[in-house]
């Protein structure tokens, strides 16, 4: 049997490594994705070799998840439940692609994860699998083995020469998610969603009151609703995101402290750092303003709730996915120009945009002379049309008082 496993090289998955080998008597094929979590990944190589690993797959994911996951996501404007920018959702489809891809590539019949039963990350990784390849057995340890408690898993890594580093032998502080959209923290310490974070949970913002007193300004350029430059300067993808997050961790912008109800049914509390998507939602949004027609704007509006929700529930590569993206997608032909911002202590402020394809007319809006641009006359019976049905309700009820 040949199983891939993603791995970070951390503790959690180095226990499933060895258990998985134990278990299954399986060659066991590990992949590492850099997706921008700054983390080494060379470590993982050493662990996985170490443990007798002979196909290692470390793979630099970083455009690809910017340009073909985050950007698609962003001309949506998404966000779940109003206020989560979907960091961890929406890189759970990209690293279970490319585990169906390596899993074609070596022959492997099954691929094992990490995440535990109780929350999102599993059915995303395996509602994936299900979509782009439904013959690949999954593994999902934390649904199957006997350790009861973090002691037994201590124990597990011990009496198999794991290495666990000295602050992982009690309880693990928080658990944590991170790459160049976002990184979040859950559980332990942040269990208790009365009280406030403690700062340390805090890793890749400065504190909005330790940002600098004066006020940063940036300029991001657009073509079809993607973001290409900051300054002038074309960037790519995994470049410009990379900027806006260093402008963002300066000015102590995209901190979220909140609950959320997960796919499985319970409610969870998270922290979540999004610096670089924040500034970039403020500014997409700022450029849809100048170039979308109303009535396109309120209906892309309309679904964003129902598609932030889909990348949330992990249906990225589902019909109805695909379809509302075609939908948006075809939103954005126009969604070019610049948008000027001002970041100031935890604020994205935006104070300019231009477009070669604005649909902003100051001949009609203006309160000066517009020389006949529009005929206010024409305003009463629009009104009166409009308020014809209020009339009708308005006189019947009257009646029915009387
Ligand atoms: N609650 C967030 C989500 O479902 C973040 C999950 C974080 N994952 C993790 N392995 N800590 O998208
Ligand atoms: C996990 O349970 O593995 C992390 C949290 C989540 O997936 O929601």
């Amino acid at each position: 049997k040949k199983i891939v496993l993603s791995y970070s090289g951390g503790l959690d998955t180095s226990i499933i490594l060895k258990w998985l080998q134990q278990q299954y008597q399986a060659e066991i094929i590990t992949f590492t994705a850099d997706l921008g979590q700054g983390e080494e990944l060379e470590p993982a190589r050493k662990k996985a070799e170490m443990m007798g690993v002979k196909q290692i797959y470390i793979d630099d994911l970083r455009e690809e998840f910017v340009r073909d996951f985050v950007f698609p996501m962003f001309r949506a404007n998404a966000l779940y439940e109003g206020t989560y920018l979907l960091g961890t959702s929406i890189a759970r489809p990209l690293i279970a692609k490319r585990l169906v891809e390596i899993a074609h590539e070596t022959g492997a019949d099954a691929i094992a994860h990490g995440a535990t039963g109780k929350g999102n990350d599993q059915v995303r990784f395996e509602l994936t699998v299900a979509a782009l390849d439904p013959k690949l057995e999954v593994i999902a340890p934390w649904r199957i083995w006997d350790f009861k408690s973090r002691t037994d898993l201590i124990d597990f890594a011990e009496k198999n020469q794991i290495p666990v580093a000295k602050d992982k032998r009690g309880e693990a502080p928080f658990s944590v998610d991170a790459n160049l959209l976002h990184s979040s923290s859950e559980g332990k310490v942040l269990e208790n969603p009365a009280e406030e974070p403690p700062p340390y949970v805090f890793m890749r913002t400065v504190a909005p009151e330790d940002a600098p007193d004066k006020a940063t300004y940036v300029e991001i350029g657009f073509e079809k609703g993607d973001p290409v430059s900051i300054d002038g300067k074309a960037l790519s993808p995994a470049e410009l995101l990379t900027a806006l997050n260093e402008l963002g961790r300066d000015n102590g912008i995209g901190r979220l402290d909140l609950v959320e109800n997960r796919f499985v049914g319970m409610k969870s509390r998270g922290v979540y750092e999004t610096p670089g998507g924040t500034i970039l939602l403020a500014a997409h949004r700022a450029m849809e303003s100048l170039t979308l027609d109303r009535e396109a704007a309120h209906l892309k509006d309309s679904i964003m709730p129902r598609y932030a929700e889909l990348i949330y529930y992990g249906f990225w590569f589902a019909p109805e996915r695909l379809m509302l993206q075609a939908l948006i997608d075809k939103s954005q032909e126009h969604v070019e120009g610049t948008v000027r911002l001002k970041l100031y202590k935890g604020n994205v402020i935006v104070v300019g945009r231009s477009s070669p394809k604005s649909l902003y007319s100051d001949a009609l809006v203006t309160f000066e002379d517009d020389r006949g641009a529009y005929d206010q006359k024409d305003a009463a019976g629009f009104i009166r049309l409009n308020a014809l049905r209020l009339r009708t309700l308005a006189a019947r009820d009257r009646l029915a008082k009387d």
